[in-house]
C-alpha cells in the first residue's frame, strides 16, 4: 500500500544494545534485543529504501534487502554510523547505546578477590548528539527510553540532540520497550506536534515512523 515511497533514499537504522567489555569473558550490556530497530529496517526496505542496519549483538534474522554492519561497543557503533552518515538521507536510532564503559579493560580474566570490587566507568560518546551537530540534509529520528517523566525527558533530548523527531517509549511498561513484540510510543516533532499511539506491533510502529519521515522529506 505504501508502494516504493522511499525508493532512491538511504536509510540508516541502529538497533540492539552495545556491549562494553570488562575482560576477555565479561561485558556490561543492556536488555535491547534489536526487535524495534530490525522492524524499522524491514519496513524501510519494503518501501524501496537502501537500508543499512548498524546492529549490536542480536539473535534476530537480518531482514531481506538490508545491509547489516555488526558492532559491539558504542565506539564501534559511532565509527560505523559516521562512515555512512554523509550519504544518508534518514537516520533512525533505535539502538540502546551504553552511556558508560569500563575505564580499563583487563587483558586477562579478572580473578575473584576478598571483599568489594570497584569498577570505574568513563563516558561513551553520544552518537546521536554528534549527528545532530553535523546535520545537513539528513532527517534525524531518536528514541527515548524512559521510566519516568517520559514527555519532558523526550522533548529535552529532541532539542539537545537537534532531532527532527523523537519516539518516546515508557520502558517500565510490561508490554512495551525492551524485548517485547509490541511497543507503545509517543512521537514528538521539532515543530511542537505530538502524536500518541496505542499498543502496536513494532512493525506497525516502524511504518508510522516512516510515514512521518516521508512527510518531512516531502
Ligand atoms: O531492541 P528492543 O528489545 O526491541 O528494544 C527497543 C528499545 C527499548 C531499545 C528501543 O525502543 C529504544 O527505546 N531505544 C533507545 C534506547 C536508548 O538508549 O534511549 P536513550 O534515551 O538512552 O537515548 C536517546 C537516543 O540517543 C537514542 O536514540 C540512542 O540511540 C541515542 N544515543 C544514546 C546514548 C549514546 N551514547 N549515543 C546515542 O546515540
Amino acid at each position: 500500500a505504501k508502494g516504493r515511497a522511499l525508493a532512491g533514499r538511504k536509510v540508516l537504522v541502529t538497533a540492539g544494545g552495545t556491549i562494553e567489555p570488562l575482560d576477555p569473558v565479561r561485558y556490561l550490556g543492556n536488555r535491547s534485543t534489536g526487535r524495534m530497530g530490525y522492524a524499522i529496517a524491514q519496513q524501510a526496505a519494503s518501501r524501496g529504501a537502501e537500508v543499512v542496519l548498524v546492529s549490536g549483538p542480536s539473535a534476530l534474522p537480518v531482514p531481506e534487502g538490508v545491509r547489516i554492519v555488526r558492532v559491539e561497543t558504542a565506539r564501534q557503533m559511532r565509527e560505523a554510523v559516521l562512515k555512512e552518515y554523509e550519504t544518508t538521507d534518514v537516520v533512525i536510532k533505535a539502538a540502546a547505546v551504553a552511556d558508560y564503559r569500563p575505564k580499563v579493560v583487563a587483558a586477562d580474566k579478572i580473578k575473584k578477590q576478598e571483599g568489594e570490587f570497584t569498577l570505574v566507568l568513563e563516558r561513551n560518546p553520544d552518537i546521536l548528539y554528534e549527528l545532530g551537530q553535523k546535520k545537513e540534509h539528513q532527517v534525524l529520528v531518536g528514541f527515548a527510553a524512559e521510566t519516568q517523566h517520559v514527555e519532558d525527558y523526550a522533548k529535552g533530548k529532541l532539542q539537545k540532540k537537534n532531532l527532527d523527531f523523537i519516539v518516546a517509549n515508557d520502558v517500565s511498561a510490561k508490554d512495551a520497550g525492551f524485548g517485547t513484540e509490541t511497543n507503545r510510543v509517543k512521537i514528538f516533532a521539532r515543530d511542537g506536534r505530538m502524536w500518541e499511539y496505542p499498543l502496536m506491533s513494532k512493525s506497525e510502529i516502524g511504518g508510522i515512523i516512516l510515514d512521518h519521515v516521508q512527510e518531512k522529506l516531502g
